[in-house]
């Protein structure tokens, strides 16, 4: 198995697990614990969908806000989880158009077909696969969204230029994801690998820098690119997120056997502050491509 996909199976678990509630796993929703409205959900998308859906949301942003997506057309999901976009994605196409998820967790794709089938949308699908290698044909689809998932990947290039080659000539991509200032994760986390795995399953140690999200996006062909609707995650959104009983406080570092002790979280925390942020990246592939 390569580094790649390692990595995808300890992430895939970590939200298997948080979909079914069996344990605390770290993702992105201990980071964006706000509600949907916080994240710029309107009453009326929220309205009509299962209360379920709602509490099984692990998005940072709302990637369908302000978006021009019309009757008829096609949304690809990238990373669906359980599928709150996928619903609010089919109420903008309606029955003529046709929304497709994609996500590589089993239970994020069977808690997503349960809710499509328990509502009776007959034009949204969820497809298994990585986003790096979609399942998904070339130049047909008019609109990639996403939701806190290309923050996870350890291969952004590769998402980028998939989000290119399937979207239609004149196609946009509107994505909300959590970024990283570069640098700011304190030096002796290098130390402790599980406290990476934990922060970058939270989405954060994954994460890139604002500069180097938008030139990926730009160097994958994207045109009119923007960034809008920055949330910055205070202390303590940081602080709820880097929670004691979930890290290994007391245990030793593999590499050093230091011991890490409760005041380096204080630290970890400071120094996260300010520095995390979600977005919305809005991009466009050119017609004439
Ligand atoms: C933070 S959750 C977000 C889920 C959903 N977008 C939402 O807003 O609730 C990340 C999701 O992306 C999926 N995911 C992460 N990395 C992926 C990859 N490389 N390929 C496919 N799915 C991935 C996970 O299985 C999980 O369902």
């Amino acid at each position: 198995m390569s580094k790649a996909e390692q990595v995808r199976d300890r992430i895939s678990g970590a939200y298997g697990a948080a979909v079914t509630k069996s344990s605390g796993a770290s993702c992105c929703g201990d980071l964006a614990k706000v509600t949907a409205a916080d994240i710029g959900y309107t009453d009326d998308q929220l309205g009509a969908l299962p209360e379920d859906v709602l509490g099984s949301s692990f998005g940072c942003g709302n990637p369908l806000a302000f978006s021009q997506v019309a009757e008829g057309e096609t949304v690809l999901d990238l990373g669906s989880g359980a599928g709150l976009d996928l619903l609010v994605a089919a109420k903008k196409v309606g029955p003529s158009g046709h929304v497709i998820g994609v996500d590589m967790t089993d239970a994020m794709i069977e808690k997503a077909r349960a809710t499509i089938t328990a509502v009776g949308l007959a034009n949204v699908e969820v497809r298994k696969g990585v986003i790096e290698e979609l399942p998904v044909e070339d130049a047909s689809v008019d609109w990639v969204i996403s939701n806190c998932v290309i923050n996870l990947s350890m291969d952004k290039d590769a998402v980028f230029a998939e989000i290119y080659r399937v979207l239609k000539p004149g196609g946009r991509v509107q994505v909300s994801d959590i970024v990283m200032e570069t640098g700011a994760l304190p030096e002796w986390i290098g130390d402790h690998p599980e406290i990476l795995e934990d922060l970058h399953n939270a989405c954060i140690a994954g994460a890139v820098s604002e500069t180097d999200y938008v030139s990926g996006l730009s160097a994958a062909g994207m045109v009119d690119v923007q960034v809008s609707e920055r949330l910055i995650y205070d202390r303590s959104q940081i602080a709820g997120f880097v929670d004691l009983e979930d890290l290994p406080v007391n245990i030793p570092a593999p590499s050093t056997g230091d011991i890490l002790s409760a005041d380096r979280f204080t630290e970890l925390i400071e120094a996260l502050t300010g520095k995390v942020w979600s977005g919305k990246f809005k991009a466009r592939k050119p017609a004439n491509n």
